[in-house]
This record gives C-alpha cells, structure tokens and sequence, in this order.
C-alpha cells in the first residue's frame, strides 16, 4: 500500500456514496486513500455519474489528492485494490418493493433483510457477491472485502461457507445506531458509551452498556421501556415495547426486533402504510428521487443533510473506522459480521455471527461473550438457520431448498403460505434468479 490505499465500492451509483466520501475525507490523515472507484452496472450509470461527480466535487473543495474513477468495468476496477466494499442491490428498489408488497397479500411482513424479503434479497444477491469474490480471488487476492449489502449477515455467511474468500467482514449501522440511540437516551455524549453486542446482523443484542466503563445497563433497560423513547432507526417503526417485557428480556433489543417480538402491531402497521404513504421501498424511492435532484446541483460539494432520513445513516462511521483500524492495526473494538470462532457458544464456530471484535491488521477478532440469554438463544439461532438455508438455495438454486427456507423464517405462519409467498416471488423476481430458471442440466 505504499503508494497510498485504493478503495474500490461497488453499487458506487448508490445514494450512500457521499457518506462513505465523507468519511474518508475525515480520515484522511491517518487513511490516506489515493484511488476511490466507484463501480456501477450499465442500469446504474446516469446515477454513477452524477453522485460521482459529487464525490469528485467533495474531494476537490477538501484539497484533497484522492483520484474519483467511475466506471461500469468491475474487472478493471479491481486490479491491486486494497478494500473493496459492497453496497449495490441486484433489481434496484423495485425489487425491494415486491419483497416489502408480495408477502403483505398473506398477511405476512416482508422485511427486505431477515424476513421473507431477505430470502429473496439474498437469492438475488448471493450468486453475484460470489461472482464478486471470485473475480477478488483473481485481480486483489489481498484486498479486504467490506459488504454492507443487505441481507448482510446472510451474505457473510455465504461468502464463508461458498467462497475462497477469508478476509471478509460484514458491516451494518445498527450497533452504531443503537449506541447513538442509547446515549441520546442518558443524555450523554455518544463516545462515553459503550455496548457489548452480540447476536447476528439485524438480530444483535446489547448484553451490557456502560458509562465511563461503569454498566448502566439496568438505567438502558428503564430508558427503553419508557414509551416516549422509540430508540429506532429511520426505517423502522417506533412503537413502543411493553415495559414489563424489555425488563424481564435485560438485555437490549435493536430495532428490528420489533419484527419478531411485535409482528402483530408491526404487520398492521406495514399494511396501513402500503395502503397510504406506500411501503418503505417506495418511500425510499421519492426520497432518493430527491437526493439525486440535490446531487445533481453543480454547487454542491458537501454530503446534504437530506440523506440523514435513509436508514443507512452515518453507516460510513461504521465502514470506515474498520478500514482505518485494520489499515492501522488500531486493535479498538467495534462490532461487526464475522466468523464466530467460538465467541458466542451456541452458535456454530464457523458462522458469521455480529460481536464486538477486536479490530487489528489481520482482520476482526472477535471478543468471546460466553451465550446469549436463554430467553434471546432460540431467536438468534432460527434466524442463523434460516440465513443458512437460504444461503444454500441461492447457490443451489433449488426450490425445496428456498421453501424450506421460506417455512422456517420465524415471520412466516405455515408452510403452506410458504409455498404461496415463495411461488408468488420467484415468478416476480425471475429475471434476476437465473440460478432457478436457467438451469444448465449437468
Ligand atoms: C438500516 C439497516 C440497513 C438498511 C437501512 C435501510 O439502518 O441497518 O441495513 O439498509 O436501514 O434504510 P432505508 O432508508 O433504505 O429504508
């Protein structure tokens, strides 16, 4: 890396771009990026274009020697990156609103990461991150991949169990979220909180929190059952938790909890919105419509305030204090999606688990917290199996697989359903499952 890092990010066109820009460019110092290449596909290139230009505007106005490459050619791209992130999602958010509408029709909440829209998320988006690894293997074989392409923690997975990639590490803002959250909760400022998570992505707990190093975690759990605190993210509803329950759980939910401790109020919730402001996808979709108007502005050079309202708010926090950490074996501690080796018990030494690791030159190394609670331990557990089959049927493309699948994701009420959901979706999603539809017969 001696002639400065390059970064390559993939889905570059996204609307998220700025904030990762912005991050190394606060960086900078200790992260001197040289080359950042935003990669886009062919669908995507109008949209490359303009946040590119943007970021190209960020880096000048900051005095900064950071080369900004667009382009559609991922190969070229790739060629001696150092870091290489992910955020592209495969079929847009179109693709995200049939995920989010289809299962509405059931009476079933789709949520587009753990439920059965992250099913379908992750057959759309498996085969290409394996495509990506092994185009890794060949161009970088010593870059760093960073995913934050949902469904995150089945992502990993996958890449571990399918791929001859071992130096991944998947990121989510939620534990950032959380902690902000948290503070903002006690008053206090966010960098004098700490939180020992553990769980899986979009399924982590805060099994203690401290202030100054003391646990105030008893205070968390009186914050979190008072109605007035949502403690949520942007994308997810806030209603508020029954106090009774939160204090006998003791250990702290994260916002997409919700989905399986609420899934009544949450699904009635869902479909009252589908049927007025729309589902969160198509939400999305008119927010982002106005951010690329905003981008497009030759005058802008800064990160607008306006992307604070999409869930992935301040994720380049995340995304980048890893980078910097690993870049300069800074050995803090920061939770992210990563082989578990033995830190949470019950799960699978080989899985990806989300923990508190220890951030260091080789890579995350995660931070033992002996077993969740009982009460949390079969929750995590399901949702594991559930990113593991269906990890399966996206390599396989094999449809008992994605039904199995389908029937045991806690969301989803019989297996019967299943079958209606999933039959419904493959058809809906069929040019972008060409490991079901176009099978080459061995
Ligand atoms: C959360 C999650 C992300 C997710 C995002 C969705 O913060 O951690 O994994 O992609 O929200 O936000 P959006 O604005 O797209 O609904």
């Amino acid at each position: 890396m001696s002639k400065g890092i390059k970064i390559v990010t993939i889905g570059g066109g996204s609307s998220y771009t700025p904030e990762l820009v912005e991050g190394f460019i606060k960086r900078y110092d200790e992260l001197p990026v040289r080359e950042l290449w935003l990669v886009d596909i062919e669908e995507g290139k109008e949209k490359l274009e303009i946040v590119g230009n943007l970021a190209k505007r960020m880096v000048e106005k900051a005095g900064l020697p950071i080369e900004v490459h667009l382009t559609i050619d991922r190969r070229e791209a790739l060629k001696g990156a150092d870091f290489v992130t992910t955020q592209f999602r495969v079929g847009l958010l179109a693709a995200r609103a049939k995920d989010e509408r289809i299962p509405l029709k059931y009476n079933v909440i789709g949520q587009e990461t753990n439920g059965p829209g992250g099913l379908f998320k992750g057959l759309r988006t498996i085969p290409v991150i394996l495509d990506i690894c092994k185009d890794i293997e060949e161009l970088c074989p010593d870059a760093w991949l960073v995913n934050f392409t949902n469904p995150a923690g089945m992502v990993t997975e996958a890449v571990l169990r399918y791929s001859n990639i071992k130096k991944v590490v998947g990121l989510c803002n939620v534990p950032i979220g959380m902690r902000m959250g948290i503070a903002k909760a006690l008053d206090v400022d966010a960098s004098r909180v700490q939180v020992n998570f553990a769980g899986l992505n979009h399924m982590v707990y805060g099994l203690d929190t401290f202030l100054d190093g003391v646990s105030v975690q008893e205070q968390v759990i009186e914050a979190m059952a008072n109605p007035d605190n949502a403690m949520t993210m942007k994308n997810i509803s806030g209603l508020s938790w029954e106090p009774d329950f939160i204090r006998a759980l003791g250990v702290i939910p994260c916002g997409y909890h919700r989905y399986y401790y609420k899934t009544d109020e949450m699904l009635q919730e869902e479909l009252e919105k589908a049927d007025t402001e729309g589902t969160r996808a198509e939400v999305v979709q008119k927010l982002e419509t106005e951010l690329f108007e905003l981008y497009k502005d030759p005058n802008l050079d800064i990160k607008p305030p306006q992307l604070e309202k999409r869930g992935g708010a301040y994720y380049s926090d995340a995304a980048c204090s890893l980078i910097n950490s690993i870049y300069n074996d800074k050995r803090d501690i920061q939770p992210v999606n990563t082989r578990n080796n033995g830190a949470i018990a019950s799960i699978e030494d080989d899985s990806a688990v989300e923990v508190n690791c220890v951030i260091t030159k080789d890579g995350p190394k995660p931070i033992s917290v002996g077993d969740l609670p009982v009460a949390a331990r079969g929750l995590v557990q399901q949702i594991k199996s559930f990113e593991r089959v269906a990890a399966e049927a996206a390599v396989t493309g094999d449809y008992n697989t994605a039904l199995l699948a389908m029937t045991i994701n806690p969301l989803v009420p019989s297996d019967k359903v299943a079958k209606q959901i999933l039959d419904e979706m493959l058809e809906a999603h069929k040019e972008h499952l060409p490991q079901f539809f176009n099978k080459v017969e061995a």
